[in-house]
């Protein structure tokens, strides 16, 4: 695991979004997994600044995002299809067509996710999945008590995930959240080749110190990363305020990174 540290959130999503242009300037046809929630916003615009300024194109990209609300139609503000669209997939040159959301009203939810994960297959794979974390140290929406090793499948979010999500989406409102969702698993996360995870603010610097300092536990799902050898977390200073070794990781990682 490499930990990015920058002093500011502006900071550490350029030099995320700077890590995946690089990959798709390298291979066109690199295949994303792609996140919600606010974290990844600012990196997101970071990308749609280099396509409209042509240093790179995302005409041949494909994309699988992680989650989506049971219950929502793609068309439903709240949405994770909607968000997607209107904080990136408008932004950039992607094909829609190459966009890949579950769908949150599949009849058959379970088969849906298996016929997800067969796609992502037969795409050869997630090249680089784009995660933030959770205050409970949750990825995608796999909460705590989710075995290290899930598949895609229908998940349950807990009250505190529903509170954050409510601070800030849904209008504050609780009862509007969903309490179910359709989740990629801890296991399909990390066969990603490359892992790219954001973490911004004290409200998640203890999630960040079981991620990356604790015990590999299902406590704390974000911690199965441990055992990826190819993952990123680009983080500000409040974020890492908690990590014991913190000098040592940005030290490390600014001489990796050449900065
Ligand atoms: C939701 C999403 C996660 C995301 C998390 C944190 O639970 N399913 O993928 O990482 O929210 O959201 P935020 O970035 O808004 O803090």
């Amino acid at each position: 695991m490499e930990v990015v540290i920058c002093k500011t959130k502006e900071e550490a999503s350029a030099l995320a979004a700077k890590m995946i242009n690089e990959a798709v300037k390298k291979n066109p046809k690199t295949v994303l997994g792609l996140a919600t929630g606010s974290t990844p916003v600012l990196m997101y615009n970071e990308m749609a600044k280099a396509v409209k300024a042509k240093k790179v194109s995302y005409k041949e990209v494909k994309s699988w995002n992680l989650d989506e609300y049971v219950g929502l139609a793609p068309t439903h503000d709240q949405s994770y299809r909607y968000f997607m669209n209107e904080n990136l997939f408008k932004k950039i040159d992607i094909k829609l067509s190459n966009t890949h959301v579950l769908n949150g009203l599949a009849k058959n939810p379970e088969k849906e996710c298996k016929a997800y994960e067969a796609q992502i297959k037969k795409a050869g794979g997630i090249d680089i999945q784009v995660l933030g974390i959770g205050s409970d140290g949750h990825i995608a929406f796999n909460e705590p008590g989710t075995s290290l090793s899930s598949r895609t499948s229908v998940v349950y979010l807990t009250p505190s995930t529903i509170k954050d999500n409510a601070r800030l989406f849904f209008g504050g409102d609780m009862t509007k959240v969903p309490t179910q969702a359709l989740s990629m698993g801890v296991g399909t996360i990390c066969e990603a080749k490359k892992i790219i995870m954001l973490a911004f603010g004290k409200g998640k610097a203890d999630a960040l110190k079981g991620c990356v300092e604790g015990g590999m536990t299902q406590f704390c799902t974000a911690s199965a990363l441990q055992a990826h050898n190819d993952t990123w977390i680009f983080c500000d200073e409040e974020a890492a305020s908690k990590l014991k070794l913190k000098k040592y990781y940005a030290w490390r990682s600014a001489v990796k990174l050449g900065l």
